[in-house]
């Protein structure tokens, strides 16, 4: 089976091919991505050489790039991580969310209709984010039936992808999949979310921006817990349903900040009053959603997932990466870097 990943340079894409190429050698994987800033594709050294895994740079926003990729690898799966991620790059600029998040959406869904038909053994497994719910209080918890209510430019345009892919299974028959999921972290995300901020900055001696009070409260995810979720969902799942997906590891994001500034001293040798002076509460952003949590019985149910990482035990293994992978930090924060994709892969277009 051919199985076409969007967005496989990425942190979480990029986690998923890493896990399932070599694991699933009946597989052939073909990555769809358009190296954006998030984009790393030496986040997949070695995967070449098993002979089942190629890339392809393309833009899913446009429709002739996607329709031209999907007629000739004729994939028989796809499953879609592509977007772009990052809420305070949507407050600054929304229009490149829609485009990739919302059109491209569409184009790959287009693409597949086109090349299925009425066929069957097909699927297009929708990654999405529990952010499409809105906020929470204090209590409760987000299932598959809560009503959507997004709050940021992202979470908008993954609603829409969202309601994309159910439109087009009810009203087309095409075969999806959807998983909802909370806040990942682990090794290789790029440094702008709030975990790999501040361990970088805690470890350089730079000031740990929070937001307003550092109330507000996220359910953590070791990224490899999500991708076992999404391939079990994908084999497992049943067509047409969603599945949420989270971490029961709720914690505020000053608890997360104080636990990485445990782990910096700990793993550097430093005195921890030195890393905790660096906390500086600034602006909150604007329409920040107070509080996420993941109901998460029904992948739990249905399909016996569970998450094998604990936040504490996941958190010091990614402070430890980040410490001891300073080329990958150096190589992804800087020009040269991008000189080197735009050499061997072309500019953006
Ligand atoms: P990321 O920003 O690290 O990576 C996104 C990838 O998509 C990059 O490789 C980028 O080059 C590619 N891309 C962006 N625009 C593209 C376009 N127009 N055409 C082709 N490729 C394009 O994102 P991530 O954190 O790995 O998230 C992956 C998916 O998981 C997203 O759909 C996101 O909404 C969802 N998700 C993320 C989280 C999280 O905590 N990071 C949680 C739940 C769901
Ligand atoms: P982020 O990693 O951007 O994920 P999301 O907004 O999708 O949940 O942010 C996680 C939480 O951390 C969120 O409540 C905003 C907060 N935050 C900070 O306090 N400081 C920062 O520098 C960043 C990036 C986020």
């Amino acid at each position: 089976m051919k199985i076409l990943v969007t967005g496989g340079c990425g942190f979480i894409g990029s986690a998923f091919l890493n896990l399932m190429v070599p694991r699933h050698k009946e597989n052939e994987f073909v990555n769809l991505d358009a190296l954006t800033y998030a984009a790393n594709p030496m986040n997949l050294a070695g995967l070449e050489e098993t002979g089942r895994y190629s890339f392809i740079k393309a833009d899913i926003s446009d429709e002739m790039q996607v329709r031209g990729v999907f007629q000739i690898e004729k994939p028989d799966w796809v499953v879609h991580f592509a977007a772009e991620s990052h809420v305070d790059r949507s407050i600054l600029g929304p229009k490149a969310f829609v485009q990739t998040n919302v059109v491209g959406t569409m184009n790959l869904l287009e693409a597949c209709r086109e090349i299925w038909g009425e066929n069957e053994g097909h699927l297009f497994h929708h990654v999405s984010t529990d952010e499409v719910y809105g906020e929470l209080g204090d209590e409760g918890l987000f299932t598959e039936t809560t009503p959507y209510s997004p709050s940021s430019p992202y979470s908008a345009s993954k609603a829409s992808s969202d309601h994309l892919v159910r439109a087009w299974n009810r009203t087309f028959g095409l075969p999806v999949k959807i998983t909802n999921c909370s806040n990942n972290y682990g090794p290789r995300q790029f440094p702008e979310k709030l975990i790999p901020i501040m361990i970088l900055n805690a470890a350089e001696g730079r000031p740990l921006p929070v937001y307003g009070d550092g109330s507000n409260v996220r359910d953590w995810l070791h990224v490899d817990d999500h991708c076992e979720a999404i391939w079990q969902v994908m084999t497992s799942g049943k067509m047409g349903e969603t599945y949420n997906i989270g971490g029961d590891a709720e914690r505020t994001n000053i608890q997360v900040v104080e636990a990485i500034c445990k782990a910096v001293a700990t793993e550097t040798g430093t005195d921890l009053d030195s890393k905790r002076d660096l906390i500086t509460h600034v602006t909150d952003r604007p329409g920040h959603d107070f509080r996420y949590a993941i109901d998460t019985a029904k992948i739990k149910s249905e399909l016996g997932w569970q998450p094998a990482h604990t936040f504490e035990q996941g958190l010091s293994e990614t402070v430890a990466w980040y410490l001891n992978n300073s080329d990958w930090v150096e190589t992804v924060r800087s020009g040269e870097y991008r000189n080197w994709i735009d050499q061997n892969y072309g500019a953006r277009s």
